[in-house]
């Protein structure tokens, strides 16, 4: 009977043994683990990943077509989700832009660097997948694939194809339309067109940089042909349609704040490879005359608004046009009496190049630019952009970081971005520099 008994003992440890096994060799192919859904979950979870929001404002749409459907969504930036998100929801659908050279857009840099690179099972997932992008790239929607691949690969199930839109075409978006309203079981979406153009004119224009060895810039000063002028905040960037080119919105950065009664942007002529003129900037720049209408609107550009860092230190740090970004920050820091700013600004030639030098030096005298940092390259020997402003500053750079301050970089995508990036990792390090994306105490708008 003793002997019985140890019988069933013994196989009883065998199998919880062999159980426990087998749990352990398949937590090693899954790290991660779903839980069972929350009581009250979402039916979609809507992930945005967009640098310039037209991401987040399909996201929006998104949303607000399921919901239209009877279900419930919600819309979350990619810089937010967790890997717990995606466990414990079963069906979720992305935007994802792409930019740089087929890279991710800043939002995506921490879920990248965390979640994707963790092993995860999505086995229980079902997702839909609107890849942004420009097929004059190379790597076209190079994140959205990457993105797709990912999650294909952690075992998810693709809802329906891979949609791709180039540059924000209509017939690909009206694709990610129709499969929303399959699955939201109803025909009757709500409206989806874009804001509408409205007619402006330009009520002041300037060379800046006369004798510059850079291409011509132009100060340009814009109000409604009629009718109110529509508010903005700092930050917003306005979407031009140059003639002829319907489908194809150029953007720009607005270097004012609406109290000033004007949108004011910094635009540089841009010369293509075979020496013609851009076409919108050369609209703006020379083509257009005072009578003629510029077809232009607004655009909010929630990651590069102030937002949470309101209260915050701020430090801007630009070249080039870039200036117009900060600009529009600094003039509304003034305003609000926030005299915590470092600007840290870089051009070729101080005598030519120094956009904005008038408001700049007044702000300096009136105690509300706590610290300026300028990098004139070609004013010197030795080339110096901003990036070595920042390693020579590395003390005061770290102080003020120490003290709650965000970072604001706008301007030249190749060269300054990414020099600043890596000045930043160096005086940083990379756990600081990652907590303060995460915070959304850096942002960028560049390009
Ligand atoms: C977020 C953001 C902010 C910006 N802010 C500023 C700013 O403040 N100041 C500033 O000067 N510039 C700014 N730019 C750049 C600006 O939007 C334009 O790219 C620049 O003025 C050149 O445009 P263009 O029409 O003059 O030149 P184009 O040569 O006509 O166009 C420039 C590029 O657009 C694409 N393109 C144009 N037409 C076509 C076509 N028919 N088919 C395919 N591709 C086409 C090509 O890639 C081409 O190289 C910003 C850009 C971005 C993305
Ligand atoms: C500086 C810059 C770089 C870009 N690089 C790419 C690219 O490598 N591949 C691509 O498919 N699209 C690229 N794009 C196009 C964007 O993905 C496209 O404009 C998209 O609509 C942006 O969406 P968002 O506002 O949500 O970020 C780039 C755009 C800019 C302004």
């Amino acid at each position: 009977m003793i002997q019985l008994d140890l019988l069933r003992c013994l196989l009883a440890f065998l199998l919880v043994s062999a159980y426990l096994v087998l749990c352990y060799a398949k937590l090693g192919r899954r790290p991660v683990r779903a839980p069972a859904a929350a009581g009250g979950a979402i039916d979609w979870l809507v992930v945005h990943a967009s640098q310039t929001g037209n991401g987040e404002a399909l996201a929006a749409q998104t949303c607000a077509t399921l919901q239209h459907g009877g279900l419930s969504a919600r819309s979350t930036c990619m810089s937010e989700l967790e890997a717990q998100d995606l466990l414990a929801c079963e069906r979720v659908l992305f935007i994802a832009s792409t930019y740089g050279e087929g890279d991710a857009p800043d939002a995506a840099e921490r879920f990248i660097r965390v979640v994707m690179a963790a092993r995860a099972d999505l086995s229980h997932l079902h997702f839909g997948l609107m890849a942004l992008g420009d097929s004059s790239y190379r790597h076209y929607c190079g994140f959205g694939a990457s993105l797709e691949q990912w999650l294909l690969e952690s075992g998810a199930t693709a809802l329906f194809p891979r949609v791709d839109v180039d540059r924000l075409a209509g017939a690909a978006i009206a694709t990610w339309q129709h499969h929303l309203s399959h699955l939201a079981g109803t025909m009757d979406a709500p409206d989806w067109s874009a804001p509408v153009y409205q007619d402006w004119r330009i009520a002041a224009r300037r060379l800046v940089n006369a004798g510059s060895q850079g291409a011509p810039v132009v100060d340009i000063e814009l109000v409604p042909a009629d009718g109110a002028l529509p508010d903005w905040q700092a930050g917003d960037l306005v979407q031009v349609r140059p003639p002829g080119d319907a489908d194809l919105p150029r953007e720009y950065s607005i270097a004012s704040v609406s109290s000033e009664g004007h949108v004011r942007l910094l635009v540089r002529l841009h010369r293509r490879d075979d020496g013609s003129t851009g076409l919108c900037s050369g609209w703006l720049c020379e083509g257009a005359g005072p009578q003629d209408t510029i077809a232009l609107r607004l655009r909010k550009h929630s990651r590069f608004r102030l937002g949470a860092n309101q209260g915050r230190p701020l430090i801007l740090i630009g070249n080039g046009t870039g200036m117009a970004g900060l600009r529009a920050h600094l003039k509304a820091r003034v305003d609000a009496g926030q005299i915590q700013n470092w600007l840290l600004f870089g051009e070729r030639n101080a005598h030519c190049d120094y956009h904005f030098r008038s408001d700049i030096e007044h702000w300096q005298a009136s105690g509300a630019l706590a610290s300026l940092s300028l990098a004139f390259s070609r004013d010197q020997a030795e080339s110096t952009y901003v990036q070595h402003r920042l390693l020579e500053q590395g003390q005061q750079l770290r102080d003020w970081v120490r003290g709650g301050a965000a970072i604001y970089v706008c301007g030249s995508l190749e060269g300054m971005a990414g020099g600043v990036h890596d000045a930043l990792l160096s005086q940083l390090g990379q756990q600081q520099l990652d907590q303060l994306s995460a915070q959304g105490r850096y942002r960028r708008d560049v390009y």
